[in-house]
């Protein structure tokens, strides 16, 4: 039995321990001990606290957890108002209220100097900083322990939400120096110490959710069939409001500091960025000081292409007055403070609604459901479309023509549905089915048992010809500048074309009458397409848009083709490519590595129509010129391997790696399989990584794969 004293003593040790991990883990991404090890040295404080609670005191590790459930919030008023920020979405925007604010503190004699003469004004030095997107949150801290934590409320009066606000890992309940103060902030150390040890310091912060979190939080509440959260923000928002504080707890949110409401004397904004790092705090590793606008612009283009790989969601970054007086003197306007400004991001998600869900013939006959939107805003882009893919994402999204749903842009490009929020449905919304008949000619619509795809059985549907024709000319097949589907459509609605080969006889006066064209764009079109005229082979294959042909099984057709090519044509000329190409079977085009049954049968009946053949001799005879490169054999390393890319690569682009693979007889595929010979894991690897792992896949990084590649 240890003693009253001994054991205080103790408990004092292993508060300053346990502290101490949390601080380097929760604060600083570090780790020392182990969690095992962390988790025992909690025990014993607990027991230790148990035997002697009247040494338990509120800045205790063992006090975040665990207070009961309540009733209610009670509420509480702020001693200065929590402000919030006014937005600018556009460097237009900015200026303006740059302008606005240097004029307003040139009236008070304010000093600027001359860095901002790029656009005519003198620079008030600003401060840049990442714009958290959770929930703003003030803490009072009471000769140095943690007394309330609450939320903004409506900015006035807020929640007082301590226990919540305990939870966070990363919240030290009691304020320390961290390190000395370095000289230019000494002078601050007198009043710094006083407010600790027998004043009040607020800080001010945003609580957030991480992304991995969020994820893992949402899959929770979704198999439980619970509320799924539409944002990381509504979801710290609500984990910070919850009345049971052990759900908060499950929820690991995060803090980041950025305003001390208290006065220590400090001037400027970036030393309370550093006084609160000193006392603590995580603090925002992107925050700088910015002199010129060209640091304005150049922080927010970093920010802006970092963003996706932080752990956590930044929605803008917030530009404020470095200058503390200055910031004061230029005070508030409405509830906003008129020296900073929330720069915002375009939203990566919104939320719009359905107005109707149609099906849409494409080129090899797959009817697709498309999500005909509410127009929306999404990244800089009105979006009024998204594809839904097939009947089974319709089935896993459980839409409905009517619903509200949030919508993202896929890889920040494709425009995607990613969940419905149910709870808004008005019983109105009415249910999609797959078409019977072709939407476009009628046909009957297959639904091939195994597949996902619903196709047209009408090979001649004018649907497949309009979407043939967009993909000859779109980047990876003939890359035609200046050839869209607005104008394929006028061409074809006006007779000009009846395949793609009429695309190359067009002359400037077919083209100037119509409504899209003047005498240049005619001009530069029709040379575009005589430029054009020579092509890759496997450019080629894929712009034919043979079922199942894209552009990996053309490349690997191609490495086939230009083996057996090489032995028998002696030109570039399509007529002696089509001798060769009808005269494989399904059994030699089978034979090709990583070419399936299907893909042979797809290759194979298309060069034996009578109607494909009519039409590459009409390709033939304007001119068109088809390359087969040469591959040489003892380059062919990699032959029979395949390869997945997963995550960012440092020394080339993914595009780049799988040219690499591809020059030495490799094959490069989207998705893993049991065939896969070689995952690349750069950095961020996605769910392939998983994947891979589940499989055994070998897993190799990019300085493996380096090597690979070199001798
Ligand atoms: S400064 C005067 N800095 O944005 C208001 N706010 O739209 C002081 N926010 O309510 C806020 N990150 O919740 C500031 N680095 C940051 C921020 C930030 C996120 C939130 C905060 C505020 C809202 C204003």
């Amino acid at each position: 039995m240890v003693s009253k004293q001994e054991a205080k003593e103790r408990i004092v040790k292993f508060r300053e321990i346990v502290n101490h991990h949390r601080y380097l883990y929760h604060v600083h991404d570090r780790i020392e001990i182990s969690d095992a090890a962390l988790d025992s040295l909690k025990h014993e404080l607990k027991e230790l606290e148990d035997q002697f609670p009247e040494f338990i005191t509120p800045d205790s590790p063992t006090q975040r957890v665990g207070g009961k459930a309540l009733d209610m919030f009670k509420k509480v008023r702020h001693a200065a108002p929590m402000l919030s920020l006014e937005d600018v979405f556009s460097e237009e925007e900015f200026f303006e209220w740059l302008e606005r604010i240097t004029k307003l503190s040139q009236t008070f004699g304010s000093p600027t100097s001359a860095n901002f003469a790029e656009v005519g004004l003198p620079i008030i030095d600003m401060f840049g900083e990442l714009k958290f997107d959770g929930l703003a949150v003030s803490l009072i801290y009471e000769n140095g322990v943690l007394a309330r934590g609450a939320t903004r409320g409506d900015g006035e009066i807020g929640e007082n939400v301590t226990q919540n606000l305990k939870t966070i890992e990363s919240i030290p309940l009691r304020l320390e120096l961290q390190d000395a103060l370095p000289k230019h902030l000494s002078r601050h150390i007198a009043a710094i110490e006083r407010a600790r040890s027998e004043g009040v310091i607020e800080i001010r912060g945003e609580a957030i959710i991480t992304k991995k979190n969020f994820a893992r939080i949402n899959a929770a509440q979704k198999k439980k069939g619970e509320k799924i959260y539409a944002n990381p923000r509504n979801l710290a928002a609500g984990s910070i409001r919850q009345l049971d504080p052990a759900i908060t707890a499950s929820r690991h949110l995060d803090f980041f500091a950025y305003d001390i409401v208290t006065d220590f004397g400090q001037q400027t904004h970036s030393e309370e960025h550093e006084l609160l790092s000193l006392l603590g705090f995580k603090s925002d590793p992107e925050a700088a000081c910015l002199g010129s606008l060209n640091e304005v612009s150049a922080f927010r283009n970093r920010v802006a292409k970092k963003r996706d790989k932080l752990d956590y969601h930044v929605d803008g970054i917030v530009l404020q007055v470095n200058d503390n007086q200055l910031f004061r003197t230029l005070g508030v306007v409405g509830k906003a403070p008129r020296g900073a400004i929330a720069f915002k991001f375009p939203p990566e998600e919104t939320t719009t609604r359905v107005l109707d869900i149609q099906a849409q013939v494409g080129r090899t006959g797959v009817v697709t459901p498309v999500a005909h939107l509410q127009p929306v805003r999404i990244g800089g882009v009105l979006v009024s479309r998204a594809t839904l893919h097939n009947a089974d994402e319709i089935e896993r999204l459980g839409v409905r023509i009517g619903d509200t749903v949030v919508v993202g842009r896929a890889g920040d490009v494709i425009p995607d549905i990613r969940s419905v929020l149910k709870d808004l449905r008005t019983g109105k919304e009415k249910l999609f089915h797959m078409p019977i008949n072709c939407p476009v000619c009628g046909s009957l619509v297959r639904h091939p048992t195994g597949e996902v795809a619903y196709r047209c059985v009408n090979k001649k549907c004018p649907a497949l010809k309009r979407e043939g024709l967009y993909h000859f000319v779109s980047r990876k097949a003939f890359n035609i500048d200046g050839l869209g589907p607005k104008t394929i459509n006028v061409l074809l609605d006006q007779g000009l074309i009846q395949d793609a080969a009429d695309f190359f006889e067009l002359k400037e006066g077919d083209l100037m009458p119509l409504e899209r064209f003047g005498e240049k764009s005619a001009a530069n079109l029709v040379q575009a397409m005589s430029e054009r005229k020579r092509i890759t082979f496997s450019r080629f294959l894929y712009a034919l848009g043979i079922l199942h042909v894209g552009e990996e099984n053309a490349l690997l057709f191609t490495k086939y083709i230009s083996i057996s090519y090489k032995l028998k044509a002696k030109s570039n000329k399509i007529s002696e490519l089509i001798l060769i190409l009808t005269g494989l079977s399904v059994d030699s085009l089978k034979e090709i590595p990583g070419v399936g049954e299907k893909v042979a049968e797809s290759i194979y009946s298309w060069f034996h129509d009578k109607h494909n053949i009519a039409y590459l001799e009409k390709l033939d005879k304007i001119g068109i010129q088809v390359e087969i490169p040469k591959i040489q054999t003892t380059d062919l390393k990699l032959q029979g391997k395949s390869f997945v890319f997963t995550g960012e690569m440092e020394h080339m682009s993914r595009d780049e790696a799988k040219e690499k693979v591809r020059a030495f007889g490799g094959g490069v595929s989207e998705s893993v399989s049991k065939k896969t010979s070689y995952v690349v894991a750069g950095s961020n690897p996605g769910s392939k990584y998983e994947r891979a792992k589940k499989l055994g896949v070998v897993i190799i990084d990019e300085k493996e794969f380096l090597q690979l590649i070199s001798n």
